[in-house]
């Protein structure tokens, strides 16, 4: 267990001793340059941490005492790291960096397959929309980067997407197109996800209605079961692969983005894979202490494990990026949700709840809790420097709240000014006593602030890739597995009983009451 090491009860004795607030620490003149990080396009300050030098150095120790160095190093080598499937873990060699000379050439050639593909469709203009079918892993990324490179790159074709197996995501998806300009992509990775199949095939169906026997021509499936998508139906020549070495969550930089690629163009996203590639470069090659996702994910520890906050907020404030919580809860929470370590015994607290929404409506709904309530939550705050929307006023205003709700979690107000300016305002002594505890702020409140140069494909690629290796840092010091995801598996088999049972007048005995009353209510209620 990660708290048998010495740097760890070292830290619990320090939480003990840490009274001092975040506002001192910045005694240190030089503490926002110090706890300040830059790779590539992107720039990360920790200063408004309740990290102090002793905190920051017995975190290292940590990371150390895990052998931090150790795992990263079998990480690029392609050591089979993820040990529940025996599988490497290589999504840094599809941005180019690490693997073997076989799985080099794989990536080549897939980057070589999804060049000439796209650039085909790009160029004969047969069709004007994609419709990109998957769920999770294979939905999320290409989703969160279709609306972050908008910002400064016009899609050759409208891309719409589908992963819901509530019949309203596919028929919004279909909606008000031509399925003569319609090419749909089926991604996923193991090719038996029910919510794709039946998405596909709802897709498939409608596109037999619109082109006849040409419907062939317009599907494409991405998957690393060959057999599986062919079995489907789908030509051979349609499918693009991928490998048991790509995690699902991990997945984006395969071709897994074909949709982003045709939408986007090679180059935007080769300079995403570029962007995600001085990531992987910075965090194998730097030494711990100025490795930037080592400082995110020590943070994280501290803020979990030490300071013992439930959540973590990730607040964009960048529209374009407001789909990144969602991406994130996939990462982080499918990646260290777990609770036996490596070895099958215990662990000790591991990933928080990671939620949030874009700035500046958040705002204006939970920050509240943020500032006042009892829990409040570690927050990252997101934001790009350039303006992409030639927007200035709004473009200052959005900085400035950012700046000010970091500004404000820190700081706080105290009972002194909270006090003054009541008086001020010529309230009675008595009011000032009533109202002043509601209108004071504690303070001390930690967060990090992330800022892109602009939102273009090579910072999001660094900034994702960062969250990645974060993740996988938070992991070996946890000492768990992140890149299985066995949580997932019971649900989804009492699905498949239970949807065949709702078609079916069979006793539901073996179930608990509530479930089989509420199969009974749906019965009710099926009419076919
Ligand atoms: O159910 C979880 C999961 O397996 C994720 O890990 C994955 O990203 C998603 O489902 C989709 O899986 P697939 O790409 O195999 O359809």
């Amino acid at each position: 267990m990660a708290n048998k090491l010495k740097s760890w009860k070292k830290l619990e004795n320090l939480t003990e001793r840490t009274e001092a607030d975040i506002l001192t620490l910045f005694d240190d003149a030089n503490r926002a340059t110090r706890m300040s990080y830059q790779v590539g396009g992107l720039f990360a300050d920790f200063s408004k941490q309740r990290i102090n030098v002793d905190i920051h150095k017995a975190l290292l120790n940590l990371a150390e005492e895990a052998d931090l160095e150790g795992w990263r190093a079998k990480l690029f080598a392609g050591e089979p790291i993820n040990t529940t499937e025996n599988r490497a873990v290589l999504h840094p060699a599809l941005r180019g960096v690490g693997g073997s000379e076989e799985v080099k050439k794989q990536v080549r050639d897939m980057r070589a397959h999804m060049r000439k593909f796209s650039a085909k469709v790009r160029s004969e203009q047969n069709f004007n929309a994609i419709v990109h079918i998957g769920i999770g892993g294979s939905d999320l990324g290409p989703r969160l980067c279709a609306d972050a490179l908008a910002a400064l790159t016009e899609p050759a074709l409208e891309l719409r997407f589908a992963e819901n197996v509530d019949g309203a995501s596919i028929n919004d998806a279909l909606a008000g197109l031509d399925p003569k300009s319609t090419l749909v992509i089926a991604v996923s990775k193991s090719f038996t996800t029910q919510e794709t199949l039946m998405n596909v095939t709802a897709a498939r169906d409608w596109l037999i209605e619109g082109v006849g026997d040409k419907a062939g021509a317009h599907m494409i499936a991405v998957s690393a079961n060959r057999d599986g998508a062919e079995a489907f139906g789908v030509a051979s020549d349609q499918i693009f692969d991928f490998w048991d070495w790509v995690g699902g969550r991990y997945s984006l930089w395969s071709a897994v983005g074909l949709s982003l690629q045709i939408a986007y163009g090679p180059d935007v996203f080769d300079q995403m894979l570029d962007g995600a590639a001085e990531m992987d470069e910075h965090f194998r090659d730097t030494p711990l202490e100025n490795n930037l996702p080592v400082m995110m994910a020590l943070t994280l520890i501290w803020n979990r494990n030490f300071l013992g906050y439930p959540s973590q907020a990730i607040i964009s404030y960048a529209r374009r990026l407001r789909k990144f919580p969602a991406f994130l809860q996939q990462l982080e929470m499918e990646s260290n949700g777990k609770s036996v370590a490596r070895d099958g015994g215990e662990t000790v607290p591991t990933c928080p709840i990671v939620w949030g929404d874009e700035g500046t409506n958040g705002q204006h709904a939970f920050f509240q809790l943020l500032h006042q309530g009892t829990l409040g939550a570690p927050v990252d705050f997101i934001g790009v420097l350039e303006d992409a929307e030639n927007r200035p006023e709004h473009h200052k205003a959005l900085l400035a709240n950012l700046f000010a709700q970091s500004e404000a979690l820190m700081v706080g107000k105290d009972a002194k000014t909270v006090r003054t300016e009541l008086e001020d305002k010529g309230l009675s002594e008595d009011e000032i006593r009533t109202l002043a505890p509601h209108k004071m702020f504690p303070g001390n409140r930690p967060s990090t602030t992330i800022m892109l140069d602009r939102l273009d494909a090579r910072a999001l690629g660094n900034l994702i890739a960062l969250y990645e290796h974060k993740v996988f840092v938070a992991s070996v010091i946890w000492n768990i597995n992140a890149f299985d995801q066995w949580g997932v598996e019971l649900g989804k088999v009492l699905a498949k009983t239970i949807l065949t049972e709702l078609g079916e007048h069979n006793s539901l005995d073996h179930h608990d009451a509530s479930t089989a009353h509420l199969i009974g209510l749906a019965r009710k209620s099926i009419t076919s």
